[in-house]
């Protein structure tokens, strides 16, 4: 009796565990990886904490090239605590095939955080205000512009 009790307990933990898993996942896009989907949706209203999407993003939106109708492939994101890229590099993440970047790395967004923006031709575009959220999507292709860059 006392086993059985002691198992299910066990199982009950495992399944736990494996939830667990699922939502603390690390994924952190390259310029070769294509396992993304969802372009130019905000993957933040599934990639978070108890959403359907695997792992919680901190950072994650897409990029797409100058006449914006295709991804831009290897773009690279900086976080940074100085405008225009300078201070501290608090994180990068590179687009991948589809244009889409994300990471499950975590991100202190409480003092706020600079972005900037670099293409492979090495043209680099830095977004003005800090942000404190890294949901890229939730303003870009809605109430703003969508991200582009060569
Ligand atoms: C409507 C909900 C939803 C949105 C929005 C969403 N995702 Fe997902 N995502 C999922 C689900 C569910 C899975 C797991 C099943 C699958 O692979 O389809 C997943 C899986 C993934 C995976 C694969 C994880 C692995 O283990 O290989 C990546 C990478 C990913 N999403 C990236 C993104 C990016 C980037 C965005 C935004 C551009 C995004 N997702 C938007 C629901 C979503
Ligand atoms: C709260 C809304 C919001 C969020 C979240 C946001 N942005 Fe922005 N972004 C803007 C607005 C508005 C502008 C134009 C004004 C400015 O530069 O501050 C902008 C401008 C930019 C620019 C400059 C574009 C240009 O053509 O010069 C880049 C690059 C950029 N954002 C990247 C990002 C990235 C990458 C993320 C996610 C890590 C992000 N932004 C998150 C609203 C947002």
């Amino acid at each position: 009796m006392k086993a059985l009790k002691l198992s299910m307990v066990i199982i009950a933990a495992t399944m736990l565990a494996s939830c667990e898993v699922e939502d603390n996942e690390t994924l952190v896009s390259d310029e070769t990886s294509s396992a993304s989907h969802n372009t130019g949706k905000n993957c933040m209203t599934c990639h978070q904490k108890g959403g359907e999407g695997e792992g919680q993003f901190t950072i994650a939106g897409t990029v797409y090239n100058a006449a914006v109708t295709e991804g831009t492939v290897g773009a690279v994101i900086k976080l940074t605590t100085g405008a225009r890229g300078a201070g501290t590099v608090l994180a990068t993440v590179v687009s991948d095939q589809f244009g889409n970047f994300y990471t499950t790395k975590s991100v202190d967004y409480s003092s706020g955080v600079y972005v900037s923006m670099t293409g492979k031709s090495g043209t680099s575009k830095h977004m003005f205000a800090k942000i404190t959220t890294g949901e890229c999507n939730a303003c870009h292709g809605v109430s703003g512009s969508k991200l582009s860059i060569e």
